[in-house]
């Protein structure tokens, strides 16, 4: 059987300890079904700067191109907030979703009903929740050239970011909306802010020329970012996938990742286009951020973590059934009340980072057995 590449890039803050919780799976997986995963490390983040003075290394970078599929931890910290823009941690992230080319970032948003409660929304609102953001991800006012700070020299300074879109752009993310909504509800919500962006009038004409040309039988609607974002927390349920642009699509997916109760329960695949072989460079990372604050005490939830390692499995190598079962592990585990701080409510017992990981893998192993 041909090797299953992967690259791990811990990161900072509590990224090391979650990915601690899948090297675990990994090796189980290697162990109980022969996976034949072979990993290898490297360092991004603040990590990386201080190792190398950058927020990757372009050895690390040559890794991560090369590698079947890419798991990301979490950057950044207040060690880091002096450092210069460019080296900065976040750098790193973001120089990895654009030279892998990752333009379609997938934020699956799923409420537990055994977490329900932990939600900040009535538990009726959110239980049963099963949304998918699809957020462009290499395109925008991230990466909109010009993007700086001028000197006017009347003692006053410009800051510019640049958002666009061409049409291609727009096809593609839209194109991957369409192809995943099929496969779920079928109802596609596209959100942009045409009232007062000319990106935003283009996009929605490239959706809906889309839409029209290939992908007519899938259910599209058009909503103002906005109203999108005042939707999501009035009545959640009433979305399947929503795809938008990049800055649109960071704040709509934190918004969504708390419906679900947690920052920590969410994962996400950024995914490239499909090459000949039909094969996509991929990249899996967790939505919460490196939590400075409950960095290294072993404390931090893994799932997250742990939910995007299914998706690398689903996506980047077919392995839906293997998958489905450590998801149903996470959410039998969740049943039986094992906690992290962040999903416990007042009086529940709660478990460590590795405590909750250590329940998943015996859960997985039973659903072998
Ligand atoms: C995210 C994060 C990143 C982003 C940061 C860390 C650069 O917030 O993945 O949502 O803004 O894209
Ligand atoms: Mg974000």
């Amino acid at each position: 059987m041909t090797a299953r590449n992967l690259f791990l890039l811990p990161g900072d803050g509590i990224g090391p300890e979650a990915m601690g919780e899948v090297r675990k799976i990994i090796a189980y997986m290697n162990e109980a079904m022969n996976a034949g995963f072979v990993t290898d490390e490297g360092l991004v983040g603040g990590c990386a700067y201080d190792a190398h003075g950058a927020a990757i290394s372009e050895a690390d970078m040559r890794k991560a191109l090369a590698a079947d599929a890419v798991l990301f931890g979490a950057v950044g910290g207040p060690k880091w907030d002096s450092v210069p823009y460019e080296v900065r941690p976040e750098a790193g992230l973001l120089r990895l979703r654009k030279d892998l080319q990752l333009f379609a970032n997938l934020r699956p948003a799923i409420c537990y009903p055994a977490l329900a409660a932990a939600s900040s929304l009535k538990p009726e609102l959110v239980e049963g929740l099963d949304i998918l953001i699809i957020r462009e991800l290499t395109g925008g006012v991230y990466f909109g050239e010009p993007k700086e700070i001028i000197d006017l020299g009347n003692g006053q300074k410009r800051g510019i970011d640049t958002q666009v879109y061409d049409t291609y752009e727009i096809e593609r993310i839209a194109g991957v909306a369409f192809e995943m909504a099929r496969t779920r509800q079928n109802r596609v919500c596209s959100m942009e802010k045409r009232n007062v962006m000319k990106s935003g009038v283009l996009w929605n004409q490239v959706v809906t020329e889309t839409h029209k040309a290939k992908y007519s039988d899938v259910q599209l609607e058009h909503m103002l970012a906005d109203a999108g974002g005042m939707q999501l927390v009035r009545q959640p349920k009433q979305f399947d996938v929503i795809v938008t642009d990049n800055l649109f699509g960071d704040l709509l997916s934190d918004c969504a990742a708390m419906l679900t109760g947690s920052l920590g329960m969410l994962p996400s695949a950024s995914l490239g286009a499909a090459d000949a072989r039909g094969r996509r460079k991929a990249m899996y990372e967790p939505v919460h951020g490196s939590a400075p604050d409950i960095a290294g005490q072993g404390v931090a939830n893994p799932i997250a973590c742990l939910m995007s390692f299914a998706m690398l499995l689903r996506y980047s190598f077919d392995l839906g059934a293997e998958a489905g079962r450590l998801e149903r592990a996470i959410a039998a585990v969740l049943e039986q009340g094992y906690r992290t701080a962040d999903i416990a409510q007042p009086g529940d017992a709660k478990v460590s980072t590795s405590g909750m990981g250590d329940a998943i893998l015996e859960q997985l192993d039973r659903s072998l057995a």
